[in-house]
């Protein structure tokens, strides 16, 4: 059950839900619907995983039923929005979350699973295949952006989304899909998607759960932080919120 929480004034669609599980349960059900409508109509679904804590409780429910049976697996193409710069297997790594919570529990064949190397000593040649990746699999956006069907986005406290933080050059890319990021917390070093990417994207979907984004949520509203140019040109942005982030939103200054 999902209030409308359009009276925050973020763009686009938006739920608040009482807790972070019943969070972990809308997004859940709306992604199985999105996965399946895309299935109908392309043949695949392609799919840009976040890293961060909030979309573990999303990926865990997927895993269970009635998604882990009802999902066309099969038919995803999984990218990565951002990683970090450490290996595979680290606890860190935004991949071996994923594979932890939900991938290596559902039947996506392994090469159609895509993480970003960001382990590799040279990130801009990382970056630039992992460009390369994404332009040669996917369809073209209108402005020559490769477009994912789905770009799954959390919130940092700071406003920024994938490795795209505040004051960063990555920031700026207009025609670069993947580059290097600069975080201001461990690890720093990070690859990340690009401003054209996300807002290429038939959708894009950010989970924001918690007090502490109550601040970043002000700043999507004020335009100051980096969530703000997330606008998908061609596309549907949703927002589900837990009502202790709402809260917070309505209550900062
Ligand atoms: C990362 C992320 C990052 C994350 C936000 C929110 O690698 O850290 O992809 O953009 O989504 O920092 O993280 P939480 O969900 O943990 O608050």
């Amino acid at each position: 059950m999902s209030a409308q929480g359009n009276d925050l004034g973020l763009p686009g669609i938006v739920h608040v839900l009482p807790t972070p599980e019943a969070l972990a349960e809308a997004a859940a059900s709306w992604l199985a619907r999105e996965s399946e409508e895309s299935r109908a109509e392309h043949g695949y679904f392609a799919i840009a995983l976040t890293g961060g804590s909030t979309p573990k409780g999303l990926y865990r429910r997927l895993t269970e039923p009635p998604y882990r049976e009802a999902v066309a697996w099969a038919t995803w193409m999984v990218f990565f929005g951002d990683e970090r710069a450490v290996p595979p297997d680290d606890p860190q790594s935004n991949y071996h979350m994923a594979h932890e919570a939900l991938l290596s529990h559902v039947p996506i064949p392994p090469e159609r699973i895509h993480r970003m190397e960001a382990e590799r000593p040279d990130l801009e040649e990382a970056a630039r295949e992992y460009a390369a990746l994404l332009a040669d699999t996917l369809s073209k956006a209108p402005g020559g952006a490769p477009r994912l069907h789905c770009v799954l986005l959390g919130l940092g406290e700071n406003g920024h989304v994938a490795s795209l933080f505040p004051g960063t050059p990555a920031l700026e890319a207009q025609r670069r899909w993947t580059v290097p990021g600069r975080a201001d917390y461990a690890p720093f070093e990070r690859l990340t998607v690009t401003f054209p990417v996300i807002n290429a994207a038939q959708s894009v979907v950010l989970l924001v759960s918690g007090a502490a984004k109550g601040p970043a949520l002000r700043g999507v509203v004020e335009g100051t932080v980096p969530a703000a140019r997330v606008h998908p040109a061609g596309g549907v942005l949703i927002w589900f919120l837990d009502q202790a982030a709402a809260d917070a939103m309505r209550a900062a200054p």
